[in-house]
Formats: structure tokens, C-alpha cells, sequence
């Protein structure tokens, strides 16, 4: 079978994420779609209804689902080369994907613990159907609603940094026809 690798001892090029890496962008990305999905349709429901405890308790344990991923995700990202851009990018570009990668980064670790710290100050536990997952801290309301702010500023925030990934990935598959998509596909 003949190899394209250019240097037959060196180690082939990478020229997709990891498996692992692959995997846990898509899956990830899903959650945090669903985590927004499902606090936005609170208000479709009547306060204090169950259908409406359901759906923001399915946005906690969405969330968490997302924190317990970060460390993992990042552990994969490091263990493998990254693939290179063909073409590559000027210095600019480049700046700035990365700069956008460590902002997504940042929000998949501080978005959930925000949104945890708020539950745990607030209510003393995060509560899912009948279990409880105990909060280690004493509650502290008006630092829970300190936080929330937060929380919801960075979560609003957040719709145009995904949208503006979102659409940088676009521009790099259909106008400039780089591999950059299918690296991760
Ligand atoms: C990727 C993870 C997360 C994202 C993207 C996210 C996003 C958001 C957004 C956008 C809002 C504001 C919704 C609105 O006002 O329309 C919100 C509210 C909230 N989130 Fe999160 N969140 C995440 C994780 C979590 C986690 C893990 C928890 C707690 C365990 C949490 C607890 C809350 C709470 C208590 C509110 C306020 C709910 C209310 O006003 O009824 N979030 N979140
Ligand atoms: C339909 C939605 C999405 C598409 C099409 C997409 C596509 C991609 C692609 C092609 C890359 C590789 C970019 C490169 O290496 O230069 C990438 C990287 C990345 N994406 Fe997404 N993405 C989506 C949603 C998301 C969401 C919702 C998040 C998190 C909030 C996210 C977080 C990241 C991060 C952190 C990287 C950097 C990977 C690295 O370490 O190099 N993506 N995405």
C-alpha cells in the first residue's frame, strides 16, 4: 500500500482530531445545545409544575454531565498531535481561533460551576427526581444570586461566541476549502 507520509520513519501525520477527541467535541456540543434548550423552555410551562421541575433539573444534570467531560476532553486533547491546517493559517486567523478555542474552553469548566455554586448556595443541594447531591458549602442566597447573574450574562453572552464558532467553521469548509471541518469530523 503506498503512504503519503513524506518522511517514512517519522510518525504518520495526524490529519483528524483523535477519536476521543472527535467524539467528545460532538457530544459535548449536543449538551450544551440541550443545557440551552432546556432552560429556555421553562417558560413554556406554569411555575411550580412538574413538567417545568423537569426540564431545569434536566439543565442541571445536563450541565454536569458537561463539567464531568471538561478534564477528560482536555486530557484527550493533549495526548494526540493536533492536525494541521492545510492550508495553513496566517498568524491573525490563527490568533484568533485560538483565543475563541480557550473562551469555549473556559465556558464548558465555568459555565456548569457557576450554574452549580448557584444550586448548592440557593438550595442546599442539587436535587435530581428524589436523589440529592449534597451541597458542601453553607447557603449564602445573596451570593447565589450574585453568581446567577452571572451565570445567565455569560450563558446570553455565550449564543454569539458559539454562533461566531460556528460560523467560522463554516466560512473555513465552504469558502476558504480547508480541512479544518474535516479534522473534526
Ligand atoms: C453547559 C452548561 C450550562 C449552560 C450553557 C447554561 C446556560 C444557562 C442559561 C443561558 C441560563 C439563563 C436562561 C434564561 O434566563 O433564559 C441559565 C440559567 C440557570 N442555570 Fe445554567 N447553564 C449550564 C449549566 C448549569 C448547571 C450545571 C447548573 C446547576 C447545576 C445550572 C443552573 C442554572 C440556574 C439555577 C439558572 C437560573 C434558572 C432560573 O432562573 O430559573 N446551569 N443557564
Ligand atoms: C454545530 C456546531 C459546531 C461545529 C460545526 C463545530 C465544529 C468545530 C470544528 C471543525 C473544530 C476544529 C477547529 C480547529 O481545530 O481549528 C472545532 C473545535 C472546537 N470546538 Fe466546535 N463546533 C460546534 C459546536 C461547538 C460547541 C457548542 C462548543 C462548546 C461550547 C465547541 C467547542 C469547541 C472547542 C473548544 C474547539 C477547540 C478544539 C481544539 O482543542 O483544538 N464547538 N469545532
Amino acid at each position: 500500500m503506498s503512504s503519503t507520509n513524506p518522511h517514512p520513519t517519522a510518525a504518520p501525520a495526524a490529519f483528524r482530531y483523535s477519536a476521543t477527541s472527535r467524539r467528545l467535541h460532538w457530544l459535548m456540543a449536543a449538551l450544551v445545545v440541550l443545557a440551552y434548550v432546556l432552560i429556555t423552555s421553562r417558560s413554556w410551562f406554569e411555575k411550580g409544575s412538574d413538567p417545568r421541575l423537569l426540564v431545569v433539573q434536566g439543565h442541571f444534570w445536563v450541565g454536569i454531565a458537561v463539567f464531568a467531560l471538561v478534564l477528560p476532553r482536555l486530557l484527550a486533547r493533549f495526548a494526540s498531535p493536533t492536525p494541521a491546517i492545510m492550508p495553513a493559517l496566517n498568524p491573525l486567523t490563527r490568533l484568533a481561533s485560538q483565543v475563541t478555542h480557550i473562551a469555549l474552553y473556559a465556558f464548558l469548566l465555568l459555565q456548569p460551576l457557576m450554574g452549580m455554586l448557584v444550586v448548592f448556595l440557593e438550595r442546599g443541594g442539587i436535587p435530581l427526581g428524589g436523589l440529592m447531591l449534597p451541597s458542601p458549602f453553607e447557603l449564602n442566597p445573596h451570593l447565589a444570586h450574585r453568581i446567577e447573574d452571572l451565570h445567565i450574562t455569560v450563558g446570553s453572552a455565550f449564543y454569539y461566541v458559539i454562533g461566531l464558532h460556528i460560523a467560522a467553521v463554516l466560512w473555513h469548509h465552504f469558502l476558504r476549502r480547508d480541512n479544518v471541518l474535516k479534522r473534526m469530523l
